[in-house]
């Protein structure tokens, strides 16, 4: 029997298509002058079974959304209390590129937010690797989750490094406070190049189905990270993955998410199905306008809500 699903997927995108209120990320130059109206959305189960309907197949950076994969490594590769003596786990309740640091010890509330991102990405591989060898690290991890090589848009990520006064400070901040421990510039450079790594909507659902099917990927069989993780990754992105919108989030749609400036969403839930919007139209907050539509009407229509 024909799967009655794209049909579904098809006409909530016709649902949302007419609100283009919002605008694309404007502070980095190349995001600015994407096609504002791109829509599409994918839902990966953990049986490796995936639905899309729109622009499933365009690419784009996949910006925030590497937040949680880059700490999955970083937990891997470094261990539990390496990472916590480094990057907190609570909700800053403040926009992602706010400062946000304990005010005694310097470490970063959570790693959601871009001070703790940057100090996730200095945490992954070994303690030895280079920031080159890093960064091929985690854009190999990134695709061990998304089951399919993926590669890096230099053309992003030369446009962000160009306006990344802020992240440089967090970043100088960071090292003032020995979070990081080697040059700041380095650190965030590999931070652009993991934010400028090109993904679709479906390989954004496919990265989520590997966390909600338990750190294995779901098509390749992959096993990506340990469980221990995936449960530490969920439960930051169900607190702190929308940022000072968190709240409103877990309540209204209840599923562990994140967003990405590009305009990407994703949301993972355990043991089911990891799901995927894409619409750069972005809402004050750097959520997508309609990504977040699609997903409060995903979660109420079919009882996503965790609780
Ligand atoms: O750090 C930055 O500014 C970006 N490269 C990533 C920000 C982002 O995607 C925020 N999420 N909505």
């Amino acid at each position: 029997m024909r799967s009655v699903i794209p049909d579904y997927l098809t006409e909530a995108l016709g649902d949302v298509e007419p609100d283009t209120s919002g605008e694309p990320a404007g502070y980095i130059p190349e995001l600015a002058s994407a096609d504002p109206d791109r829509l599409g959305a994918v839902f990966a189960t953990v049986q490796g079974e995936v639905y899309g309907a729109g622009d499933i197949d365009t690419e784009f950076t996949i910006q925030s959304i590497s937040k949680p994969f880059a700490y999955a490594l970083a937990l891997s590769d470094r261990g539990f209390d390496a990472v916590l003596a480094k990057v907190g786990v609570e909700p800053s309740g403040e926009a992602f590129n706010e400062i946000s640091l304990e005010s005694d010890t310097g470490r970063p509330l959570n790693p959601m937010i871009n001070a703790g991102a940057i100090t996730a990405h200095s945490l992954v591989g070994p303690a030895d690797l280079n920031p080159a060898e890093r960064v091929e690290r985690v854009v190999q991890g990134l695709s061990a989750f998304a089951g399919r090589p993926l590669r890096t848009d230099e053309a992003v990520c030369a446009s962000e490094m160009e306006h990344a006064h802020r992240n440089l400070a967090i970043a100088h901040m960071l090292r003032s406070h020995s979070v990081l421990g080697e040059d700041p510039r380095a650190v965030v450079d590999g931070y652009v190049r993991q934010c400028s790594v090109l993904v679709t909507a479906r390989d954004l659902a496919m990265m989520a189905a590997t966390l909600a099917n338990r750190g294995e990927n779901p098509l390749s069989g992959e096993r990506v990270i340990p469980e221990p993780v995936v449960r530490q990754v969920l439960s930051v992105m169900f607190t702190c993955g929308m940022y000072d919108a968190a709240g409103d989030w877990a309540t209204q749609v209840g599923i562990p998410a994140k967003s990405g400036v590009a305009g990407g969403l994703i949301g993972a839930l355990p043991g089911q199905i990891g799901i995927a919007t894409f619409s750069p139209r972005l809402d004050p907050h750097g959520n997508s306008v309609r990504g977040v539509s699609l997903f409060e009407r995903f979660s109420s229509d079919m009882g996503l809500h965790v609780m």
